[in-house]
């Protein structure tokens, strides 16, 4: 039964974890809807991940987001997990039930789609092929959001060819894993581009990708948001092609985090987004 006097806890457990934006965002909307709560940093070694994560429901948290290492390791430790988290095979949030159980979930797809539909409201998945460049994590969330919402071509380009490979076998239909040596040729006839490596991010070289072959109209993204505008979001942008950098992606996938711990499904405000460009 839930107890509506309760102060309302949520944190992010990572290590290290002081960099993490996760607590200005969900601290600035306990202020913003008037609710007495508080989200804090939780620095949890690897192998406390068990007694961290089975503490919470004893100490009132309603739950967690989760960042590096614990990802995919707290998929066998909740007792379930949601079928989107299952199939990106990392979860980013726990979710404590009122009988204790944890449910793990991943909600970084559907930011990846919000900040696109926040940014090009008539963008529609199906509307010619998409390049998505990488097979790390944050690609898999971005290829899940895709196929879901209806995209019928992604071209998958990886520097590691078997593990891009590999991501189109377990995913499926709609996606053809192309070697590194053809990104460029991949971008001919594209509707949409997406980066998924953490090439162009701060400490990182650019990505190695020339545009020239990509169609001036096609939507580029950048799932980084360190530098807000990334090498490649940068000649995208001169270019003529439309932009989106990552930063949407990071404050959308909250949203839906501190709906299922606090009922209220937040917005992101034009003072909210404002207030974390600022520490970017
Ligand atoms: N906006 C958001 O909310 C959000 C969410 C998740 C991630 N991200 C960002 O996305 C980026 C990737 O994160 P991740 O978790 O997916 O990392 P990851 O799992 O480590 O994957 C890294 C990807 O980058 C590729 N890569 C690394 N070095 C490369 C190089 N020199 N040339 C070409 N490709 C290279 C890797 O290819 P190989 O397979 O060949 O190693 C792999 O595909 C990071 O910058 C992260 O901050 C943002």
């Amino acid at each position: 039964m839930s107890r509506p006097d309760r102060f309302l806890l949520a944190g992010v457990m990572g290590w290290p974890v002081m960099h993490s934006r996760s607590p200005a965002l969900h601290n600035y909307w306990f202020a913003h809807y008037g609710l007495a709560g508080a989200y804090v940093p939780l620095a949890i070694e690897p192998d406390d991940l068990e007694r961290a994560l089975r503490a919470l429901a004893p100490l009132g948290f309603s739950g967690c987001n989760l960042t590096i290492p614990h990802k995919e390791a707290a998929l066998a430790i909740v007792d379930r997990v949601d079928p989107v988290a299952r199939r990106i095979g990392a979860m980013n949030c726990v979710v404590v039930a009122p009988d204790g159980s944890l449910e793990g979930q991943n909600h970084d797809a559907f930011g990846f789609v919000e900040s696109i539909r926040e940014a090009q409201p008539n963008w529609r998945a199906d509307a010619g092929p998409i390049v998505v460049i990488g097979a790390g994590g944050g690609a898999r969330a971005v290829l899940v959001s895709l196929i879901d919402q209806g995209a019928r071509e992604i071209r998958l380009v990886n520097r590691t060819p078997a593990r891009g490979k590999a991501l189109a076998g377990e995913l499926g239909c709609p996606i053809t894993a192309l070697g590194w040596e053809q990104r460029e040729v991949a971008l001919k006839g594209a509707a949409m581009l997406v980066n998924a490596t953490n090439q162009g991010m701060v400490g990182e070289p650019p990505l190695d990708l020339a545009l020239d072959a990509l169609p001036v109209s096609a939507l580029v993204s950048d799932i980084i948001y360190i530098p807000r505008e990334t090498a490649l979001l940068a000649a995208a942008r001169k270019r003529g092609n439309p932009t989106v950098n990552g930063l949407g992606m990071l404050l959308h996938q909250a949203r839906p985090a501190f709906q299922a711990w606090f009922g209220i499904m937040p917005e992101v405000t034009p003072e909210l987004r404002a207030m974390i460009e600022a520490t970017t």
